[in-house]
């Protein structure tokens, strides 16, 4: 009886929800949402305000990526430099204002983060067709996962629901972005401030296997990894030669290699198999499989070997990242313009 009851409610809850939201998207009964102020992202938020909300999304996308292959990997990259500060809220969209300190200027961001054109583009259009509905938090998800697909990654469903900030904070974008020479440690201890795990750290750090990265940031390696002079002992000494024709030891700061050398703007498991053989770029790279936490070793390992686990758990990771406390309900706004709060 008392299952009986139990049961009956969930439907109860679960069909009320689905009333809500059909009538007006942007309501849903909150399951498991943050802090039990906000309510729950979830596919189909735009299925009635904006069905063409993917498409738009998608066209603007691969014309984008026919035209620059790069363009994924620096738009995925947006998406989780926007989740780690302040939550999926396209603060990191913000353009510096009177009212406004943005956060392109932070040190991760500054003269790399890229791709703020190709979301103007998508908004501008989703403004024409569903003025004020589809939020810049959203459309960087959604671009995310686009990005993703069409490099040759997994599909998934993406949550949605996420309404923009009207602050940004260049100090948490400082903070909250690990750096390129993180230990393991700092690693874990980063994702772990947002909730994610070692399982989330070792499949999201395999975005790097679409992207490049600037010789500024492996540099250290290649020189003085550790204040003596000396390269990083675990690079693999034909790639480390490699590297130094890219990277000199004095200038040449924007000089870029690709973070998967083998197949940079295709996604898949290479990035794994580069870390087993000490071909990884960046120090936060090798450390997954160098540093002394067995589990993302072999992590590192499995996904290496397996890449439809990869893909699995990547996927999973990513709607986890996606949901670092979103602002839903009446929290925050949809921006018109995702540089500026209305
Ligand atoms: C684990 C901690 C991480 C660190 C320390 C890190 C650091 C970096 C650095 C230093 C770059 C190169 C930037 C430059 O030189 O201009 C980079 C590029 C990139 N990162 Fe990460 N990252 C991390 C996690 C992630 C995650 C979770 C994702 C996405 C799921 C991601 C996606 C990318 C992509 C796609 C690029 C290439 C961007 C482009 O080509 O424009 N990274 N990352």
């Amino acid at each position: 009886m008392e299952l009986f009851k139990v049961t009956f409610g969930l439907i109860v809850i679960a069909s009320l929800s689905a009333t809500l939201s059909s009538a007006n998207p942007g309501f849903n009964i909150g399951w498991g949402s943050h802090g039990g102020r906000s309510f729950s992202l979830f596919p189909e938020f735009y299925q009635f305000s904006c069905p063409q909300a993917n498409d738009i999304v998608m066209s603007v996308l691969e014309r984008a990526i026919a035209n620059e292959p790069r363009i994924a990997a620096s738009l995925l990259r947006v998406h989780f430099h926007d989740c780690f500060v302040q939550g999926c809220d396209a603060s990191v969209l913000l353009d510096d204002s009177a009212t406004i300190v943005g956060e392109k200027n932070s040190g991760p961001n500054k003269n790399s983060l890229r791709g703020f054109e190709v979301i103007d583009e998508i908004k501008a259009k989703l403004e024409e067709v569903c003025p004020q509905t589809v939020s810049c938090a959203d459309i960087l998800a959604l671009v995310a996962h686009g990005s993703i697909v069409l490099s040759g990654g997994p599909y998934w469903e993406v949550p949605l629901g996420r309404r923009d900030s009207k602050t940004a904070s260049l100090n948490a974008s400082n903070t909250n972005i690990p750096p390129p020479n993180s230990t393991l440690q700092n690693l874990v201890t980063s994702f772990n401030r947002q909730g994610l795990d070692e399982v989330d750290l070792v499949a999201l750090s395999g975005g790097h296997t679409i992207g490049l990265a600037r010789c500024v940031s492996f540099k250290q390696r290649l020189y003085n990894q550790n204040g003596n002079n000396q390269p990083d002992q675990t690079l693999d000494k034909g790639y480390y030669n490699n590297l130094k024709s890219v990277c000199p030891r004095s200038g040449g700061d924007n000089n870029t290699s690709p973070l998967d050398f083998a197949s940079p703007a295709k996604f898949d498991n290479a990035y794994f198999k580069h870390i087993l053989w000490g071909k990884g770029l960046l120090n936060s790279d090798e450390v997954l499989f160098t540093g002394s936490a067995g589990t993302t070793m072999q992590l590192v390992k499995i996904y290496a070997e397996d890449e439809g686990l990869f893909f699995i758990q990547f996927a999973k990771s990513m709607v986890k990242m996606g949901n670092i406390s979103p602002l839903t309900g009446f929290n925050g706004e949809v921006r018109k313009n995702c540089r500026r709060i209305n």
